[in-house]
């Protein structure tokens, strides 16, 4: 049996109907919620502690060999205490060889669990891949299952081959060491036969690349002697010490100040095209993804309600929570001067409704939006989103909207 049928048989947290079991929970209930995460936990983890796991078991093949990775209805779920945070339900998209695939969505919608599961990442045990899949397409020629590899393995692509920029330079630096003793260690890790002297001429190169003005000064700095811009630059310049064929950008420039942002996303662009990488860029603005992306993907609650072209998703958005997020940028034409916010909140991730996440937000509602939650709908090739309304191709009549009912 595998892991997705051992997840299906496993049963959800059973509490009284009617009661939010999130808000409220008695001890007994509690204790049986723990009880049941250390048994699901236990056996993701002795799945994931196997020993000597033969390579066919995790070698795969992509759906389209032009793509770095495929994430496939990937489930990542949390088994807390209160209950089971469904962070990401489901998650389908490509990210194509030397594109950039931008990620959307507010805060808490699953972006960077989407992320820190390609890297194997995601914290245990608590945090498990419980479905799906990630297929790597590795510089090797060989392409993975991620979410079989063995954590041995991952070791030589995690960072080597698929490296992450995070959103706070100042916490993912060490403080106690200088600049170029932590960059030289990634080097020293993964390039085999790697001689400290080779290191460090390549940590000096790579300084160089991203624009620091005097390298040799800054490899014998602390973090704390440098400013946000250039540890961020610093982070970059780690990053792509063993010239990675994908970058998972984590909100890099939401830390730094606006003429900072856009020399970061400049050299960002500038490096892409250097190594002809891909980028998996996470952010909350959709000024970045204008700016940089070849894609997008639009989440909600842990799914994906939209994807598809920059263009497609800006000159021609479909669901209504894209709608509003295009609406809720700065544009300096509405007359009041006031910018639109989406109204209400996301729907708790421990107790999702079974109809559409969006439904208590969205003044487009029909019927059918309370009763089941919408597919799919593919607009072109690269476009779709999941919205009733864009049944047939397009908008259904909206006469009836919950506005006007
Ligand atoms: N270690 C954890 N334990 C429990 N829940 C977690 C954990 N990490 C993340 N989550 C939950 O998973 C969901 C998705 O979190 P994630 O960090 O992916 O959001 P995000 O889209 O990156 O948000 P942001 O834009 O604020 O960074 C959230 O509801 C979050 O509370
Ligand atoms: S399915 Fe219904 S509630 Fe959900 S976004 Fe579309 S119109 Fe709104
Ligand atoms: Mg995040």
């Amino acid at each position: 049996m595998g892991l997705l049928d051992k997840w299906k048989n496993i049963k959800e947290t059973e509490v009284e109907p009617g009661i939010d079991h999130t808000m409220y929970l008695t001890l007994k209930e509690e204790r049986r919620i723990s009880r049941e995460n250390s048994r699901i936990i236990k056996q993701f983890e002795r799945e994931k502690n196997r020993k000597n796991v033969p390579e066919e078991e995790y070698l795969t093949q992509m759906r389209d060999p032009n793509n770095v990775v495929e994430f496939d209805n990937l489930h990542t779920y949390f088994f807390t205490d209160v209950g089971t945070v469904k962070s990401v339900n489901g998650v389908t998209f490509d990210i194509p060889q030397g594109k950039v695939v931008g990620v959307v969505g507010e805060s808490g919608c699953g972006k960077s669990v989407t992320s820190l599961s390609l890297m194997q990442l995601v914290q245990a045990p608590q945090g498990q891949i419980v479905a799906g899949s990630i297929r790597y397409q590795s510089r090797d020629g060989k392409c993975y299952e991620i979410t079989k590899m063995p954590k041995d393995r991952m070791l030589k692509v995690r960072g080597k081959e698929i490296a992450m920029i995070f959103q706070e330079p100042m916490t993912s630096l060490n403080p106690v060491f200088k600049i170029g003793e932590q960059m030289d260690e990634v080097v020293l890790l993964h390039e085999e036969g790697a001689t400290p002297k080779a290191a460090r001429e390549r940590s000096l190169e790579m300084l160089n690349l991203v624009g620091i003005a005097d390298p040799q000064k800054v490899y014998n700095n602390y973090p704390h002697e440098l400013s946000g811009g250039m540890r961020q630059r610093v982070m970059i310049a780690m990053a792509l010490s063993c010239t990675p064929r994908l970058i998972i950008a984590d909100e890099p420039t939401t830390a730094l100040d606006v003429t900072i942002q856009a020399q970061i996303l400049e050299l960002l662009r500038d490096v892409k095209n250097k190594i002809n990488g891909s980028i998996m860029l996470i952010t909350h603005d959709l000024g970045v993804i204008a700016e940089m992306a070849d894609y997008v993907v639009v989440m909600y609650a842990g799914r994906i309600i939209e994807k598809g072209t920059v263009r497609e998703i800006f000159h021609n958005p479909k669901h209504p929570y894209t709608i509003g997020l295009m609406r809720s940028k700065p544009s300096g034409k509405t007359k009041d001067n006031r910018l639109y916010s989406i109204k209400g909140q996301v729907p708790n991730p421990i107790n999702m409704p079974n109809h559409c996440y969006f439904y208590n937000r969205c003044d487009r509602a029909i019927g059918i939006c309370a009763e089941e939650y919408p597919e799919m709908i593919q607009f072109t090739d690269t476009h779709s989103a999941a919205c009733h309304l864009c049944r047939n191709g397009g908008f259904m009549d909206t006469n009836s909207t919950k506005e006007q009912r």
